[in-house]
């Protein structure tokens, strides 16, 4: 139940909800949209960018907070660990235990490595945890990876790297029957077909979903699998620096006990980042939707031993955020809200664009209408405009936003708001990182051997945008493909003495630009305290 201050608003989208429910707003124009993003869309705010100063990247530019880390210290010097004697060595060092981490771990094993992984938090606190609306995968007789290819392509506005984009989406109808054999309860008919839906930017429904848990359910499966075959995990301990070998190639890292702040080495034949998201960067001061551990690390190790970025600019923004209630400011309100019918709307119960529009150009087009056309809602934390939820209902009958959007339903209802019978605030909250480093098919960094990503450091997947169901999705083709590619890279190296020398060789470039900071990273968790 809202508060009296939102009840004229509401009124107004319940007297419109018949008229708004058959209305069918016209798509964008390329143009149009050019011009809507140009001017409305974050990642065109040139005064949130900075240049580069040092590193692979010098030259281009990256949100102010992300290039404070990438040009900051290290948190060690290479005197304070002892590389002749590690604490663990293994073929396979796998930084970080979300999706893509637990993934590549399973194939890395499955290949016979001896692999472990490594997590600051606990394996599966993790963006893939958070996930809600679905998996794409074309898997369907109306629809083929080529057309799967072509959405996400116009979709990312035509900077997919070719060769991994392809990879994703010829890869998706195994990646889907891999899960679904390691016990994943995806959504099926009466005749046990899986059921799928839209998202924006598909032209065919190929969405896969576990209801709108999605991502809890993928974790879920993929954790057990982890810990059924005894793969070790070394809980509460970031990776704070990379370890190379005398040649250069990725040898380990140097590894820290979260709360005793304890040193540790890992050696390893091969390296995978799967460090996953940035949220918690909130850059420009947005809110995010993303877990508590998502500070770009990854981006930050990789770049200090040289491995370059790609794209490291471009950032999403989720279109639906929650703008109301603030004790879940910036949570997730999953696309597939729109994908079941509901539209947005303005204060005054106005559709203003077509609800399955991309996501850089459905934040936009919300920005535009609180900001410009001053047709947001006052939320008391912001501005915000209405998910028009009830209109759910009336298109797929009584009882499907609690068949197919329970958590949601959970998640509102605990403030008292019912979204089977009123409508939500939503405004954009940072979702998604496009951009990270850059790699090559099988995975490995461009520049540093035996150092592979996979997940959302990676960048160039999806290209400048990604539409929604394919991060779920590259996490799983990409985490597995790093996984048996590291395995047989492991299987060929041999680990040469270790050194830390980057470490100085990054601080000279520091003073040698002119860099003077106090800032010293990877971040590891963000910092809420109090500064005032
Ligand atoms: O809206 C969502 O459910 C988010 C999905 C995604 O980022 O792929």
């Amino acid at each position: 139940m809202y508060s009296e201050k939102f009840q004229q608003s509401i009124a107004a989208v319940e007297a419109a909800r018949e008229k708004n429910i058959a209305l069918e707003p016209e798509r964008m124009t390329a143009k149009q949209k050019e011009d809507l993003l140009a001017e409305f869309h974050p990642d065109y705010k040139q005064n949130e960018f900075s240049v580069l100063k040092a590193g692979p990247n010098k030259g281009e530019k990256v949100p102010h907070e992300l290039a404070e880390m990438l040009q900051a210290h290290s948190r060690i010097t290479k005197d304070c660990v002892d590389l002749s004697n590690p604490d663990y060595e293994t073929d396979v060092l796998i930084i970080g235990g979300g999706g893509a981490g637990s993934s590549a771990a399973i194939e890395a094993h499955e290949a016979g490595a001896d692999v472990m992984i490594v997590t600051k938090l606990r394996i599966g606190d993790a963006n893939t945890m958070m996930a809600e609306g679905g998996i794409q995968a074309a898997d369907k007789p109306n629809d083929s990876p080529a057309i799967h290819f072509v959405d996400a392509f116009g979709g990312g506005h035509f900077a997919a790297k070719k060769e991994l984009l392809r990879k994703l989406v010829c890869d998706a109808p195994e990646a889907i029957q891999w899960l679904s054999n390691l016990g994943v309860e995806f959504d099926k008919d009466a005749e046990g077909t899986m059921v799928t839906t839209h998202g924006g930017g598909t032209s065919r429904k190929r969405m896969h979903a576990a209801k709108d848990y999605s991502g809890a359910e993928i974790m879920r499966t993929l954790r057990d699998e982890v810990l059924n075959r005894g793969i070790p995990v070394v809980d509460f301990t970031a990776a704070i620096e990379l370890i190379l070998d005398k040649d250069g190639k990725a040898a380990g890292a140097v590894l820290m006990n979260m709360e005793t702040k304890e040193l540790l080495v890992a050696k390893a034949k091969t390296v995978i980042i799967a460090t996953g998201g940035a949220g918690r960067m909130h850059y420009q001061g947005f809110p995010t939707s993303n877990h508590y551990g998502a500070t770009a690390d990854g981006l930050v190790l990789g770049y200090r031993v040289g491995a370059k970025l790609l794209y490291a600019e471009t950032l999403q923004y989720h279109p639906t955020g929650v703008a109301h209630p603030e004790q879940i400011f910036g949570a997730l309100v999953t696309e597939k809200v729109r994908s079941l019918g509901a539209k947005l709307v303005n204060v005054n119960g106005e559709v203003f664009m077509h609800p399955l529009e991309t996501r850089d150009v459905a934040a936009a087009s919300i920005i535009r209408e609180c900001s410009a056309r001053g047709n947001g809602v006052e939320t008391g934390n912001g501005l915000g405009v209405w998910l028009d939820t009830p209109m759910i209902e009336k298109i797929g009958g009584e009882g499907t936003i609690e068949k197919r959007i329970p958590a949601m339903m959970r998640m509102f209802e605990k403030y008292g708001i019912d979204i089977r019978k009123e409508p939500i605030l939503v405004y954009p909250t940072l979702h998604y990182q496009n951009g990270g480093l850059d790699i090559t098919e099988d995975g490995m960094t461009t520049n540093v051997e035996n150092l592979f990503v996979a997940g959302e450091a990676v960048g160039g997947i999806h290209g400048r945008n990604r539409l929604m169901g394919n991060s779920l999705l590259d996490i799983i083709v990409f985490g597995r493909s790093a996984g048996i590619h590291a395995a047989a890279k492991a299987k060929d190296t041999t680990v040469g003495e270790l050194t830390l020398d980057h470490i100085d060789a990054f601080e000279a470039e520091l003073e040698a630009v002119g860099i003077k900071t106090d800032a010293v990273s990877p971040k590891l968790l963000p910092d809420y305290t109090r500064k005032n």
